[in-house]
């Protein structure tokens, strides 16, 4: 539609010179579709006119960049995930703890955004942990490849909009809220210091940067629909790899783990996409 295969190539080969973005690590379908949008806002008909639109408006590509690592979440999305991730998943990971004498919790949050996710899990630990959370050493790691994202995270100041899906049937009303928040006059609601204590952003590129280690749990969910399955591969080997034995790996509910890498994951809920690191199958 917007010029043929040489073109598009023209195009994603440039990107990769200009800002290091490896284009060939999404799909393709994904990539048209991000580029159209960003053709169309700027009355763009062809991608070998976008390109040469680039060279011309280098700003262009912090907005180009944008478009490609969309950065769409909230608090506890798919809430029915976080319901086993209470009842089941952190009773059990905190009672294989204690067998070990262990006090040290590591859960990971890669492609975390704006922070929604990462907060949203260290209510839940909260909440399982209660009173005993002083014993234990927890640590929530959020990492993101968008700057302006982390620094969305980091602040931890969400409008009301934003707030709302802490609150529901399923999570007993404003419980949530009201424990984890303050309201300020201007209708904003702050991350209470707290919880805010129990996670650190970083900024760290999936594809490229080295894994974090001895991880318990790794949320990564609606992030690696938009790579290629060969990368997704790629993905799940580093994320084997960066749990501890027994740790957990929770994936969105459109994403499906390699066929590769199944054998070495038990599944701990199939409909919320939970899954166990097997023993004995380091690689
Ligand atoms: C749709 S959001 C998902 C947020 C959250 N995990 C959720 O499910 O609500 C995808 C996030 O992945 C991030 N992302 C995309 N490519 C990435 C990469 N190569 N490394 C790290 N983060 C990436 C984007 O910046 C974006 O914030």
């Amino acid at each position: 539609m917007y010029g043929n295969e040489l073109d598009f190539r023209a195009l994603v080969n440039q990107i990769s010179r200009d800002r290091g973005f490896d284009c060939s690590q999404y799909r393709e379908t994904y990539l048209k579709r991000r580029f159209a949008v960003r053709l169309r806002r700027n009355h763009i008909q062809s991608y070998r006119e976008y390109l040469q639109f680039l060279k011309k408006n280098p700003d262009e590509y912090n907005s180009l960049i944008d478009a490609l690592t969309i950065n769409v979440t909230q608090f506890f999305r798919s809430p029915e995930t976080y319901n086993v991730l209470k009842s089941t998943v952190l009773p059990k990971l905190i009672g294989d703890k204690k067998a070990v004498n262990s006090r040290r919790i590591r859960i990971w949050s890669a492609g975390c955004a704006s922070g929604e996710e990462p907060y949203s899990i260290a209510m839940v630990v909260s909440e399982v942990l209660g009173k005993d959370i002083v014993n234990y050493n927890v640590s929530i790691i959020g990492t993101d490849i968008d700057d302006r994202s982390l620094r969305l995270a980091e602040k931890g100041v969400y409008p009301e909009n934003v707030v709302k899906s802490t609150t529901g049937k399923w999570s007993t009303g404003k419980w949530y809220l009201n424990k984890y928040f303050t309201r300020s006059e201007d209708n904003m609601y702050m991350v209470n210091d707290r919880l805010k204590s129990l996670v650190q952003f970083k900024k760290h590129n999936l594809l490229t940067d080295r894994y974090p280690k001895n991880i318990d749990m790794i949320f990564c969910r609606n992030v690696i629909i938009y790579l290629s399955r060969d990368f997704q591969k790629e993905l799940f080997n580093n994320f084997y790899r960066a749990l501890n034995m027994g740790g957990y790996l929770v994936i969105g509910k459109v994403e499906t783990l390699s066929r590769s890498v199944r054998e070495r994951f038990s599944i701990i809920d199939n409909r919320e996409h939970i899954y166990q690191k097997k023993n004995g199958h380091a690689k």
